[in-house]
């Protein structure tokens, strides 16, 4: 049973639905306490989360089953993604899910804040008629900034530009012909303080933008100049916008999000010309509706097909491109395997190139698979996987040189070719896949065979003389070890040979060492590719 549990506040009845599903089991924990979390977390396979738990370092700890986090939202900034990582533990958000709801929820706070919707409706519930206080300002003709122009930023410039507004952005990554499209006029972010009568943040949180707009660049900005922030609290400095509210260089501001969540204190949102709610940009029943969905969808795909779908901290690979890529994953991991148990030093380098249809396939996630087996009888207690692989062998020191080529390997149209470079010399393996379920060794250094990865490989390299295959299977015969398949391969001037005997039994040592007493072989090396699927 794949255990799923949700610890923040999403539709109960999408859970109830995601519960029917066969070897799945979401369990409804909305609300839960840390401590408890804590406490339960390591029955749990997958955690859904959406802004109030924080994943940090102590539950992520305690969480020795956990596979997957799923963000049912846009921002991770609650969850330590870099210690997920190195865990092995894949967090994925559901990109697009609340987007028009926090886009509705800008414009709903920018129109609200210019006509003072909350504070005129609060004297009428006081039984005032009070017109004069209560004088707005329009957005028509305003010049609007928008800071980070991804799924809400372009959102939210497209409905601004219905009220004929002039749209500025700022954005390190959106490309002009995009901003243009949209009618905003990209420029850097000291020019859209300067020019503009209305900054609205979009931007994600992270160590880049926490405090990007601060004292100093306020001061930038025209006097009375308003702020929207429905993206996260922290990006725009609290203690520097206070100051700027109380000295009239900010006019108003629309928070919808705080660096802490409750506030610690409440003074920024009750300030006069502040118009704040409690981080609802996304808290609409429809959004709420489509991310629970979404994530729930996401995280079972995973526990069913192995599919990250927008995972943020592995790349995703979508269903399309997972069945033409699966292949490649079992090819990597079963050469990485065999290195694994032939390696003559510790790895220090590997240098991998990939064959045939792969120039527009992320081969970041193959090699991952590679380093899998590459390194995962050395590291157990990291539990190594496909998630962590890369951060493991960087972190153990290992380089990666990797390189897509347009072209068969000889005959074999997919292939892999990998020379694993220890401290005690390299291991040259290539190898190449039929249909979806066969592999085969085509390389080892020099020699070129054809070898199939299954079983066990007892790898045998003589000198090129008549009668050792003979006395190999004499010797196996004897301690009842079955031969199911062999392959030879001659190296350039045909001195020494290499057979690949696919076996079936228990080869203890002493078989090994007594092949290598046969005259004429000179080294023996046994690799079980088992346990890896084919
Ligand atoms: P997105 O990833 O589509 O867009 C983020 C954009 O910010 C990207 O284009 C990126 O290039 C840009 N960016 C990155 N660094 C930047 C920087 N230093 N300066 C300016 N721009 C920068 O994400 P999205 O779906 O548009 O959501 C944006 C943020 O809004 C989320 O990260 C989340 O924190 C927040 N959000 C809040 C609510 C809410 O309930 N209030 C709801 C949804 C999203
Ligand atoms: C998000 O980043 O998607 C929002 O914070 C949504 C939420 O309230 O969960």
């Amino acid at each position: 049973m794949f255990k799923i549990m949700v610890s923040d506040s999403l539709p109960t009845d999408i859970l109830e639905k995601y519960n029917q599903t066969e070897g799945i089991e979401v369990v409804n924990k909305i609300g839960i306490s840390m401590d408890d979390l804590k406490n339960e977390i390591a029955d749990y396979d997958a955690l859904v989360i959406r802004s109030r738990t924080k994943v940090k370092a102590d539950i992520l700890t305690a969480a020795t089953n956990l596979k997957v986090i799923g963000r049912a939202g846009a921002g991770v900034d609650n969850v330590d993604t870099e210690e997920a990582t190195k865990r092995g533990i894949i967090v994925m958000n559901t990109p697009g899910g609340n987007t028009m709801a926090a886009t509705e929820h800008t414009i709903a706070m920018m129109l609200a804040g210019l006509r003072n919707i909350a504070p005129a409706n609060a004297s009428m519930l006081q039984g005032k008629w009070d017109r004069k206080t209560y004088i707005g300002n329009e957005i028509y003709q305003k010049t609007i900034g928008i800071v980070g122009l991804g799924k809400i930023g372009q959102e939210v410039a497209k409905r601004l530009a219905s009220f004929d507004a002039k749209i500025l952005g700022y954005d390190p990554i959106i490309t002009s012909e995009t901003a243009a499209r949209l009618g905003v006029k990209l420029v850097d972010l000291n020019e859209l303080l300067e020019q503009s009568d209305i900054v609205t943040i979009h931007a994600p949180k992270m160590p880049e933008t926490i405090d990007m707009i601060n004292a100093e660049n306020l001061k930038l900005c025209k006097d009375g100049v308003m702020f929207v922030n429905c993206a996260r609290g922290g990006i725009i400095n609290e203690p520097a916008i206070m100051e700027a509210l109380d000295n009239g260089k900010v006019g108003l501001a629309c928070i919808d999000v705080f660096s802490s969540e409750p506030p610690a204190d409440f003074k920024l949102a009750q300030h006069p010309k502040v118009l704040a709610t409690p981080h609802l940009g996304a808290s609409t029943e429809e959004a709420q509706t489509k991310v629970a969905d979404q994530i729930l969808e996401q995280i079972i795909e995973y526990a069913q097909k192995n599919v990250a779908r927008n995972a943020v901290n592995f790349v995703s690979v979508d269903e399309e491109i997972q069945e033409f890529i699966a292949p490649f994953f079992k090819l990597a991991e079963k050469m990485g395997t065999v290195f694994n148990q032939i390696k003559p030093g510790r790895l220090k380098e590997i240098s991998v190139r990939y064959y045939g249809n792969v120039l527009d396939v992320p081969v970041e996630p193959i090699t991952s698979y590679l380093l899998v087996g590459a390194l995962k009888s050395d590291n157990d207690v990291a539990n190594i996987n496909p998630v962590n692989a890369m951060t493991i062998a960087r972190e153990g020191g290992v380089s990666l040189e990797i390189a897509k080529k347009d072209t068969p390997l000889t005959v074999h149209r997919n292939a892999i070719a990998c020379d694993f470079i220890t401290e005690n010399g390299t291991i040259h393996l290539a190898g190449s896949f039929v249909g979806l379920n066969i592999f085969h060794l085509i390389e080892y250094g020099d020699f070129k065979l054809s070898a199939e990865l299954s079983d066990q490989l007892l790898i045998i390299e003589n000198n090129n003389v008549p009668g050792i295959i003979g006395k190999v299977g004499t010797l196996l015969g004897e301690v009842n070890v079955n031969i199911s398949q062999m392959s030879s391969g001659r190296d350039g001037d045909e001195k020494m040979a290499l057979n690949v005997f696919n076996v079936r039994g228990n080869i203890s040592s002493d078989t090994l060492n007594n092949l290598e007493k046969i005259n004429g072989i000179n080294k023996v090396l046994l690799a079980k590719i088992d346990g890896i699927q084919g």
